[in-house]
């Protein structure tokens, strides 16, 4: 069993000294994780979803120590991952933690098979004593995730594969040294609509066979409903609303995650109460005071451009950071 738990957890990235310093007179810092926090709870599968560029990668990429922690804290079963420290304890963490990576094309060594990028965590986690072990362990993952003949994929390069084949090699490589949680990025968005259930069901089963956590990393809210327990929506930087599926796609409250939905087709017969939000999405370099959706909030007032929301609990388990939500706001509107 495992969870997680995010504290006031932030990244940011500091560009080099050039483009943006040229134009705007100082050193560029991309503000690509901004103050979360979060208590998952053990052997639930979350979903966190978002648009192009709103930190959900980096998020993850902190959670398996690729990325330092800027600030804050961030825990997965009670071990404090900014204090994981030294080779032999991050190895450890890493056979606890794994991650499917978004992009198969990017996280493959074209210069190894398959049954060797397979293997090379039982190596170098050493998991496996033997190489009967190692052998058998690869085939059987390579099975779970039906790449099979296993005879017929296990000795071809990355490049001799199509990108769902791939996808599904970064999935069994992440899967081979039985983790206890798993960071899935993005794990289907180069699979057919035919073989994204079938990996999905995979990640499912395994939760409920073996209580691995996920956190599951996509833009496509129709998968997030289908698989998770709960859903974090994050807009640039941000945790905007928290809820469990049914209730966000019946009761969204955020302006965005209504945005989200409302061009999210499949998730509606009824597009009578769509709203119409416009304009481009805002740079994490510069992003704007107080909460920042308002440029593209069709519910702006004065108050959203100063103050920054804060994650209110409305309902039970359904959190929103949103001032609309706050008595003030809403006796404020009712004067108007
Ligand atoms: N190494 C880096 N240096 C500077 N900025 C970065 C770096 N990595 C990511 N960023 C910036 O941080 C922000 C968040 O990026 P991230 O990759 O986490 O987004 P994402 O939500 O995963 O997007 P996508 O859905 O496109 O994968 C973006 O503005 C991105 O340009
Ligand atoms: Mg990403």
């Amino acid at each position: 069993m495992s969870d997680m738990v995010l504290d006031n957890l932030s990244k940011q990235y500091v560009l080099k000294a050039g483009f943006f310093k040229q134009l705007s007179g100082k050193a560029g810092v991309v503000s690509a994780v901004d103050q979360v926090s979060f208590q998952m709870e053990e052997g639930e599968i979350v979903g966190l979803v978002g648009e192009s560029g709103c930190g959900k990668t980096t998020l993850g990429k902190m959670l398996l120590k690729i990325e330092d922690i800027t600030s804050g804290k961030a825990y997965i079963d009670g071990t404090d991952i900014a204090a994981v420290r030294g080779r032999k304890n991050i190895l450890e963490f890493r056979k606890k933690v794994q991650m499917i990576f978004q992009d198969p094309y990017d996280s493959l060594d074209p210069k190894f098979t398959i049954r060797e990028i397979v293997a090379e965590p039982l190596k170098s986690l050493k998991i496996c004593q033997s190489a009967e072990e190692i052998h058998k362990r690869v085939e059987d993952t390579l099975r779970l995730v039906e790449l099979t003949p296993v005879e017929l994929y296990a000795d071809r390069y990355p490049h001799q594969l199509s990108g769902g084949q791939r996808q599904r090699v970064a999935i069994a490589r992440a899967l081979v040294s039985n983790p206890e949680f798993i960071i899935a990025d993005e794990p289907v968005s180069m699979l057919d609509v035919s073989l994204r259930a079938g990996v999905l069901n995979l990640l499912q089963k395994l939760n409920r066979e073996r209580g691995i956590g996920v956190l599951l990393i996509t833009h496509d809210l129709a998968t997030a409903r289908f698989l998770c327990n709960r859903i974090v929506v994050m807009y640039l930087g941000r945790f905007v609303e928290i809820t469990d599926p049914s209730s966000l796609v019946e009761d969204a409250v955020h302006p965005y995650t209504q945005l989200l939905i409302s061009s999210a087709p499949d998730l509606f017969a009824d597009t009578s109460n769509r709203i119409k939000v416009e304009g481009e999405a805002a740079s994490a370099v510069a992003p704007p005071q107080g909460c920042r959706f308002y440029p593209r909030c069709p519910y702006t007032r004065d108050i959203c451009t100063r103050e920054v929301p804060q994650l209110t609990e409305i309902k039970p388990r359904h959190f929103v950071a949103c001032h609309k939500t706050s008595p003030d706001f809403i006796k404020a509107e009712a004067a108007r």
